[in-house]
């Protein structure tokens, strides 16, 4: 017994959960994601995974993205890198959706499935049903020689190691990552995207591994934001383009493991129904990053200080104008608008990890919850 509590101790590396080690460990997991894949000097991305089937992405009419959780998240994300930097439509399905609708697959389909276990039951079925319909199935899973990993015709793992804490961290940021660097290789290859903006965004990847470690220095700050909102019975988080999926993976995490209810939104959305909730006890998260959606941001700040919400936000650093009327702010390092996920993630997981500390919750097996789900 006491063996085995000083065993666990050495493998959270000296941090009270593995989920904190996790979201600590991003900087490095991020590295070792796109390691050996990315040469900023040459100017090169490559998959060799997906190698073979760079020409069918390339000419692809269509993605479907399909996964369960933080993965699906993920695939949002994928969206928006995809549909901007290859011009490719992308649809994102819930696997447990697809699988029981009549969907219509087609020989020229590429169907991607994002899992962290390569394990999640509903996700192998929805691949298996593509699979039988002629699609090309790839793969993006973390556990190498995960049974998903087995089935699909090709992929990319996130090379993330191990992930013990239930609530996914840090494979969110490498599925991330991974759909960047796989966005940018079919870009490349479709001729979608300019040598010197390709070189900008390259540039910029391999400085988010820097950034993220900056914004992880900024933890005591959010754990007093955090002491600041722990009662709090609701909470919702606002972002728009590809900021809204990190609200949605922001209100996820806080919900599975401080167990405070909490809703993710595109922020212009808010005004057809949340708004409703806002009043003095309600926190809202909101995204306002530098880009082209800021001013509109900014008004939607405005709109819930005026029902005397309390804003929380994620802003750019250097910025004044949603520093001057936020109730609290988390600065985070300026990137490429298509890389902010990675940045501005990082904040909502800690928020979530502190809230869930102070709440007395059981931070990497909370209630209810599996980390690998493979039953439907
Ligand atoms: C479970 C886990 C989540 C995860 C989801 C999908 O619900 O608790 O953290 O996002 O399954 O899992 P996968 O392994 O397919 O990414």
């Amino acid at each position: 017994q006491h063996l085995e509590l000083q065993l666990e101790a050495i493998e959270k590396g000296g941090y009270e959960h593995f989920m904190l080690k996790e979201i600590h460990e991003q900087p490095r997991s991020i590295k070792d994601c796109f390691r050996g894949r990315l040469n900023v000097d040459e100017g090169w991305v490559k998959l060799g995974g997906i190698k073979d089937y760079e020409t069918k992405l390339a000419n692809a009419k269509r993605i479907i993205m399909i996964a369960c959780g933080t993965s699906w998240h993920a695939a949002l994300v994928g969206e928006y890198l995809f549909e901007d930097l290859t011009r490719i439509p992308v649809e994102v399905e819930y696997a447990s959706e697809f699988r029981y609708r009549n969907p219509i697959i087609n020989e020229d389909d590429i169907v991607i499935a994002i899992s962290q276990s390569g394990e999640t039951a509903d996700t192998m079925a929805a691949l298996n049903l593509a699979k039988s319909k002629g699609a090309t199935i790839l793969g993006i899973c973390n556990v190498v020689g995960s049974s998903i990993s087995r089935i699909t015709d090709a992929g990319s793992y996130t090379h993330a190691g191990p992930e013990i804490g239930v609530a996914s961290t840090k494979a969110f940021t490498a599925q991330v990552t991974v759909l960047t660097l796989m966005a940018l290789a079919i870009a490349r290859k479709k001729g979608t995207l300019d040598d010197s903006r390709f070189r900008r965004i390259i540039t910029e990847l391999e400085l988010i591994p820097n950034k993220v470690a900056k914004i992880l220095e900024k933890a005591p700050k959010i754990e007093e934001i955090a002491a600041v909102y722990k009662d709090a019975t609701n909470a919702l988080y606002l972002g728009r383009g590809n900021s809204f999926p990190v609200a949605l993976e922001g209100a996820l995490k806080l919900k599975e493991i401080s167990y405070i209810h909490a809703e993710g939104y595109p922020a212009a959305e808010m005004k057809h129904g949340p708004i409703a909730l806002i009043d003095e006890e309600m926190p809202v998260f909101v995204i306002a990053t530098k880009g082209p959606s800021y001013e509109k941001v900014v008004s939607n700040i405005q709109e819930v200080k005026a029902r005397k919400g309390k804003i929380i936000a994620v802003i750019t650093e250097g910025d004044t104008q949603v520093k001057a009327i936020a109730d609290h702010y988390i600065e985070i390092p300026d990137t490429d608008e298509n890389l902010t996920p990675l940045l501005t993630t990082i904040p909502f997981q800690l928020i979530s990890y502190y809230v869930a500390v102070m709440r007395g919750a059981n931070v990497d097996q909370p209630r209810n919850l599996a980390k690998s789900v493979t039953v439907e």
